[in-house]
């Protein structure tokens, strides 16, 4: 019999934990099974997952910011039918597809300025490891910079700019060179780039892990810097690129004028990996800078037809459905009422954000009773608390969030970029609900939490143990 997708799909559904604990991350199943994370979805539109008898699940996650769109959005799954339909030729090589011409195209048409060189690869930490080596080519300079707190992907490049200790840690030696500044300091960065061996100073707009923005002009000095010693200064919008911030670019925010730009996760549409580094003809060129030198930056699928498909239809949907300006608004909206939250809830102690790239941070509450419960799950683990309310919002209100980093007390959310009044009042409803369990010490919050510091400690014994 030939192969029949549908039919795998429909006899195997359901065995998705166990496929994985046998094949695939087996920590990552266990980890999902403790927190109550181990869900069987089955369909998905819009902002929402469905499991197979029809509940609703609210995707505040968007596969980590890659579905600004919403789920399997008809436009972007039309431009794959139409890609295949017409039998195109694919990832030839050895000519120049129209689908990649175009997107280029696109792309120098919304970043604006004079940047007007694309280069296409197939992920967020390809973009990156792209940019660092068309600084260093184009610089002739060693050195590369991040910000504390950054999170640029993990392959050996974009980890070593990656400035978390969580991800680096075990995998030996990085990247020589690569050194990071304190958030917001102009003199720590001064001093970096007068010894004028510095190729780049990386920045996220908006950083993913702690969702800190300059609330200043720390980035507009800081590319003065950079120009000012010879340093390229690159923008990594992977994240919040394309609308995530409420600018179509996350540097607008400030009026910036990068060198080079990365973008990749809401290109894809959520359906086909893609990434992108846009730059100027000037830079693109040192690295690309002879015949013979023409391919030595280069990945076998980085034009295939269905990625750049779907970037042209994900870049018209965008436009189209104004998600950029529906990114603004309902993000504010998000923020101003759960700020509205701290009058009643004094354990939120901040809420930041910009558009839908949004973090609510937590504090010691002021009740005693509660300031004990709070200490005893913080000495278990530094990060544990954020869980506490990501677990009951899928739980109990079908709301897929995330905890935001390791070691802190923020929850995460990158709603995508439809959503309405009524997803904002559901998220905002349901924290408020959580909020409201704090004060119930001997509830289902904090047990769950008593629970989650014993599977720690159990897992910290079977470690030692060797199991
Ligand atoms: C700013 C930034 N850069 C790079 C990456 C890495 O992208 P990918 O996971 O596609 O490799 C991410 C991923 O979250 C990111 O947020």
């Amino acid at each position: 019999m030939s192969f029949d997708l549908k039919d795998l799909v429909q006899k195997r559904f359901g065995e998705n934990y166990n496929l994985h604990d046998a094949y695939v991350n087996r920590m990552l199943v266990k980890v999902q099974r403790v927190i109550g994370f181990d869900k069987v979805y089955a369909r998905a539109k819009g902002c929402y997952l469905y499991d197979k008898d029809g509940n609703d699940y609210l995707d505040f996650l968007s596969g980590y910011g890659v579905y600004s769109m919403g789920r399997n959005h008809p436009v972007i799954a039309q431009a794959i039918r139409d890609v295949l339909e017409m039998d195109m030729p694919n990832m030839v090589q050895m000519d120049c597809s129209l689908l990649s011409g175009l997107l280029a195209e696109k792309l120098t048409s919304i970043t604006g300025a004079d940047r007007d060189a694309v280069f296409f690869c197939n992920s967020g930490t390809e973009s990156v490891e792209g940019a660092l080596k068309f600084a260093r080519a184009a610089t002739k300079r060693e050195r590369l910079l991040s910000l504390e707190g950054a999170y640029h992907g993990l392959s050996f490049g974009s980890l070593s700019m990656t400035c978390n200790p969580y991800f680096q840690e075990g995998f030996g030696t990085l990247l020589p060179g690569a050194g990071k500044v304190k958030y917001g300091d102009l003199e720590d960065l001064e001093r970096e780039l007068k010894k004028e061996d510095v190729a780049a100073f990386i920045v996220e707009p908006v950083q993913g892990k702690t969702v800190y923005s300059p609330q200043d002009d720390y980035f507009v000095q800081a590319q003065a810097l950079c120009r000012k010693y010879g340093t390229l200064f690159i923008c990594d919008e992977v994240q919040t690129g394309l609308g995530r911030t409420g600018k179509m670019w996350g540097f607008q925010h400030w009026d910036l004028d990068p060198d080079i730009i990365t973008t990749a996760k809401a290109l894809s549409g959520g359906y086909v990996p893609v990434g992108a580094i846009i730059t100027r003809r000037s830079i693109y060129q040192k690295t690309f800078s002879r015949m013979d030198r023409c391919v030595v930056h280069s990945t076998t699928f980085g034009r295939n037809n269905l990625a750049m498909a779907c970037g042209l239809a994900s870049i018209d949907v965008i436009q189209s459905e104004g998600l950029v300006e529906n990114s603004a608004r309902r993000g504010q909206e998000l923020m101003d009422k759960l700020n509205a939250l701290k009058q009643k809830h004094d354990i939120i102690k901040e809420v930041r954000g910009r558009g839908c790239i949004i973090a609510i941070e937590f504090q010691e509450p002021k009740s005693l009773k509660l300031r004990m419960a709070w200490k005893a799950v913080h000495a278990a683990d530094k990060g544990l608390f954020p869980q506490m309310i990501v677990t009951p919002l899928l739980q109990k209100h079908r709301i897929l969030a995330q905890v935001a980093g390791h070691n802190s007390d923020v929850v995460k959310i990158l709603p995508p970029l439809i959503i309405g009044e009524q997803e904002v009042d559901r998220f905002v409803g349901a924290i408020d609900s959580i909020l409201e369990q704090v004060g119930n010490i001997t509830g289902p919050m904090w047990s769950f939490g008593a629970n989650l510091v014993k599977e720690m400690f159990t897992a910290r014994k079977e470690k030692e143990k060797g199991i």
